[in-house]
Order: structure tokens, then sequence, then C-alpha cells
């Protein structure tokens, strides 16, 4: 099989530096100039002792199929809607406190306290809705584009485990603000998930931390919530758009190949 390996991409033609004009004054002049041309030297320091860029590059700089639309841009909204979900939780976690007798009276402090507290608390609350409708959406376009099939079957098989655990998220999160409706709409998921085929009691009794759903499961889902899962959310996206980068995307199905399909399965299999 011919190697699949891709060049770097050349440096565009916006990033060269333009040719020099006679009579014209090269060099930063006013102070904004002088500060551009510091993080430049900065970037540049860095980039001589790592060559970061020629990975920038090849990540960034790709060509992309004709009739390439609005639609391909739900996977880059679910990611930055998962980074405002990292972001947000951070402060929330520098006020909440995962006990079962203050936790419910640390968000009534975040919310009614802590200056634009329930600001940050909506927009982790209402943020983790768009990031399931998003991914939602993001996994219908690739499925009605057809993106599933040969060579991006493990990339779909990547976004089933992102999509899982994403749910999760949402699951171990709603126990944490520790009212009324969190605790049992908790409760019944937990038994929910105990009646799973084989696997299903121990992963109730994993969930709840023991025999009886109390203290000790709010610790757990607070763990689960913020380090297990974003850990594996984090690791997993990066290799996704690894191998989107790797494959680039597929073009819509309205837009057909100039060669047919058994024509270009033999390009790649000589
Ligand atoms: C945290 C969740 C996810 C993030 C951040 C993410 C991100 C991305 C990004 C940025 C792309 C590039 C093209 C595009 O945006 O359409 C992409 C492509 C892709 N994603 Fe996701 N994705 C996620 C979840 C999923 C899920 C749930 C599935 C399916 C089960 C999936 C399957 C795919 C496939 C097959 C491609 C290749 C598309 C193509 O070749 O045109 N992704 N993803």
């Amino acid at each position: 099989m011919a190697k699949l390996k891709l060049p770097v991409p050349p440096v565009p033609p916006q990033l060269k530096p333009l040719p020099k004009r006679p009579g014209k004054v090269y060099g930063p002049q006013t102070p904004i100039e002088h500060a551009g041309e510091a993080a430049a030297t900065a970037v540049g320091w860095i980039d001589e002792r790592t060559s970061l860029s020629g990975g920038a590059r090849w990540m960034m700089f790709r060509k992309v199929p004709k009739g390439t639309n609005w639609f391909y841009t739900l996977g880059s909204a679910t990611m930055f809607s998962f980074l405002s979900q990292a972001v947000t939780g951070v402060f929330l976690a520098m006020y909440y406190v995962p006990s079962s007798t203050r936790a419910y009276e640390s968000i009534r402090t975040i919310n009614n306290d802590v200056f634009l507290g329930e600001f940050v608390h909506g927009m982790h609350k209402w943020g983790s809705s768009m990031m399931v409708i998003l991914i939602f959406l993001h996994m219908g376009r690739t499925f009605f584009f057809g993106a599933y099939k040969y060579p991006r079957e493990l990339n779909w098989v990547i976004g089933v485990a992102l999509l899982i655990l994403t749910m999760t998220m949402s699951f171990t999160g709603y126990l944490l603000p520790f009212d009324q409706r969190s605790y049992w709409a908790s409760i019944v998921g937990v038994n929910i998930n105990g009646t799973g085929p084989l696997v299903g009691p121990y992963l109730s009794d994993f969930l709840r931390a023991g025999p009886n759903f109390g203290a000790t499961t709010l610790s757990r889902f607070y763990a689960i919530h913020m380090l297990l899962v974003p850990g594996a959310i984090a690791a997993l996206m990066g290799f996704h758009l690894f191998l989107v980068a790797r494959l680039g995307t597929t073009a819509p199905p309205w837009v057909r190949a100039k060669s047919s399909e058994q024509l270009r399965e033999e390009k790649v299999s000589s």
C-alpha cells in the first residue's frame, strides 16, 4: 500500500513579507507597531527552537473540498463549547464545595454573592445544553455527508466515544447543585444504569460509590465530572482533530467525484 504522507503546506503568500519599495520607511514606527514586532520576535524565538510553526501550518492551512459550507463549522463549534465549559468550570470550581451538606449553599453563594458568579454559572449551565445540541448536529452532518465511510471509520468511532463522554458530563454535572431535583433525578439515572445487562449492577455501584446514594456519590460524581471525563474528552478531541487534518474532510455528497470509486481505491492500494 502506498504511504499516505501529506507534505507540510508552504508558507501562504499572505504571511510572506512584501518586497521593499524605494523611498518608503520600513520598520516599526508607532508603539503598537513596536509591540507587534516584539511579539513576532518572541514567536520567532520559540519557533527557532521548536519548529512548531510547521505543525501549526500543517494543521491549519489545508485545502478543503469544493462545496465546503457552514455545516462544516459544527465540529469546531462543539469544540469551542467544550472550551467554554472548561473555562467557566474552572471558575465555578474555585467556589463550589462538593459536600452533601454544603454543595447547595455554595451554589447559592456563587449565584448571589460572587462577582459575575450568576453569569458564569449560567454560561456553564446553558453551555452544557448547547454542547449536547451541537454534538448531535455535528454527528448528523458527518452521517448525512457519508463522512463515516473509508478511511474515516476510526474518526467516527472516536466521535461515538466523545458523544458518550459528553452525555456522561451532563449526567454527572446534573447532581452537583445537590437540590431536590438533581438528587432524585440522579437516583433515577443511576438505577437505569443498574438495569444494563452484565455490567449494569457494577456500573451503578461504581457511580454510587457504594450500596447507598449519598455523600460519597457526590464526591465520585464531582471527580468524574471535573477530572476523569474532561481529560478523556481533551485527549480524544486531539486525536479526532489530528485525523481530520491527516485525512482531510469529505466533500458534500452532491459534489460528484471525477474518477470512479474503484479507480480511487486502486490508486490508494497501488
Ligand atoms: C466533542 C465532540 C466533537 C468535536 C469537538 C468534534 C470536532 C470535529 C471537527 C472540528 C471536525 C472537522 C470538520 C467538521 O467540523 O465538520 C470533525 C470531523 C469529524 N467528526 Fe467530529 N467532533 C466531535 C464529535 C463527533 C461525533 C459525536 C462524531 C460521530 C459519531 C464525529 C465524527 C466526525 C467525523 C466522521 C468527522 C470527519 C468529517 C469529514 O471528513 O467531513 N465527531 N469533528
